[in-house]
């Protein structure tokens, strides 16, 4: 009996040291601030972030730093969100364009759909600080 007892207190034991790491787990992923958790819970965000990575996008541009490119996040907060932006800067991509970062041009973009360019530009726009 009480051995019975004792080993009901070591399952008991380890069960109560194996099981709160899981909730501590949890805890730290809903405390990601609440707007970038936001940003990326939309779908065009993965959308646009796949095409942007599989174009030659990021030889040009970063995030949150000048390079050859204005940085994204820059651009998201010169425009505002909606659908003359996302058309204005999907031609652009397309097209190429110049003359509003600086000297250097964006060299066009044939290939891409307008779709697809659309997708691009909903994804920078969502990299609002
Ligand atoms: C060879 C370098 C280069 C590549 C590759 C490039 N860009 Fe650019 N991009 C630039 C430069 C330079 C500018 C600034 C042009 C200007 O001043 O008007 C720019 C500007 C932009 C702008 C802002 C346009 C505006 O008028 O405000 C967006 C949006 C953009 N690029 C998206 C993209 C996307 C999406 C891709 C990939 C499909 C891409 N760029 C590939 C160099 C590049």
């Amino acid at each position: 009996m009480k051995k019975s007892l004792l080993i009901a207190a070591i399952a008991v034991g380890i069960f109560a040291c194996s099981s709160p790491p899981k909730q501590n787990e949890k805890t730290d992923a809903a405390a990601v601030p609440e707007k970038k958790a936001t940003a990326m819970d939309n779908p065009d965000y993965d959308k646009g972030l796949a095409l942007v990575a599989k174009s030659d996008c990021f030889t040009c541009h970063k995030l949150n730093e000048q390079s050859t490119g204005p940085a994204y996040s820059a651009v998201a907060a010169k425009y505002p969100s909606n659908d003359s932006t996302y058309s204005m800067l999907a031609g652009k991509i397309i097209k190429g364009g110049s003359g509003v970062w600086g000297e250097a041009p964006m060299p066009p973009h044939a290939s891409l759909s307008k779709e697809d360019a659309v997708q691009m530009v909903k994804y920078i726009m969502l990299l609002k600080e």
